[in-house]
């Protein structure tokens, strides 16, 4: 089964405009073959993006943080889906946990941020993880089915979709779940989503890592095979640090595929 792979740097509210021409300056002059980056930058930051992507015919995605629910009209403070698109955005977070933790996003916003995109053919990437409590008491499962189901128990359609799991407690912890953890966790999550997607069409959605994820752990992650990337918070600020991780990623890859022929 061969599914894009896929590393995704969220740089969270840090950043400048000099840091992102810098970043896709360094990033775009590595060359990779196997997987695709992503760079989901604060809002303001999109313009800056998009005048060095096409300056330097960069390969690097854009994406977003954050979408509003509402496709439009006033709602102050609000970015809506089609505004992402004038700027290129092809991968757009939805629930990443701090959001869910600071501002007490709720399920229904979860729900029409996810169509909102898929109107404008973004793909939304939703963000999933247990508390370290919840863990604790083997929680876990649970947790991540109610995190699915009061998404998609509530929504008609379906379309293209990515899954970010990122334990609550692995989240610039500098403690990662380990490898093989997560990949017993992403193996249920693709059984999971058996419950509101066709089997096939679950083989096709990737189920990214994420937490505490660095240069150094990162090749462990894609050594399994439902792990099929990661979103990558404080090591994918200086684009040496995510170069690293990138090269460690593409030579897992390589060591995964070659071992599945
Ligand atoms: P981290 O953040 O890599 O700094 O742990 C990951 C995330 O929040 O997406």
């Amino acid at each position: 089964m061969t599914r894009t792979v896929l590393v995704m740097a969220n740089w969270k509210q840090q950043g400048s405009e000099p840091a992102v021409k810098a970043w896709l300056h360094g990033v775009n002059a590595l060359e990779l073959t196997q997987i695709s980056r992503v760079l989901c930058v604060p809002l303001p930051y999109l313009v800056a993006l998009k005048q060095q992507h096409s300056k330097l015919q960069s390969k690097v995605l854009a994406g977003a943080q954050l979408v509003s629910p509402w496709t439009g009209g006033a709602y102050t403070g609000e970015v809506s889906a089609a505004m992402l698109k004038e700027f290129a955005v092809t991968y757009t977070l939805v629930g990443h946990s701090e959001r869910r933790q600071w501002l007490q996003e709720p399920a229904a916003s979860r729900r029409a941020q996810i169509v909102a995109l898929w109107q404008q053919q973004i793909t939304p990437v939703l963000c999933v993880g247990e508390t370290a409590e919840q863990y604790q008491h083997e929680q876990t499962f649970t947790v991540l089915q109610q995190q699915l189901a009061e998404v998609f128990d509530h929504l008609a359609e379906r379309g293209p979709l990515v899954l970010a799991y990122e334990p609550v407690f692995a989240i610039g912890s500098g403690h990662p779940l380990s490898a093989t953890q997560a990949q017993a966790v992403h193996q249920q999550l693709r059984l999971l989503l058996q419950n509101w997607y066709h089997a096939a069409d679950c083989q096709q959605i990737p189920i990214l890592y994420g937490g505490s994820v660095n240069s150094t752990n990162a090749a462990d992650y894609l050594r399994y095979p439902d792990i099929d990337g990661v979103l990558v918070g404080s090591s994918s600020l200086q684009a040496d640090s995510f170069n690293a991780l990138c090269v460690a990623i593409q030579n897992a890859i390589r060591e995964r595929r070659f071992a599945e022929v």
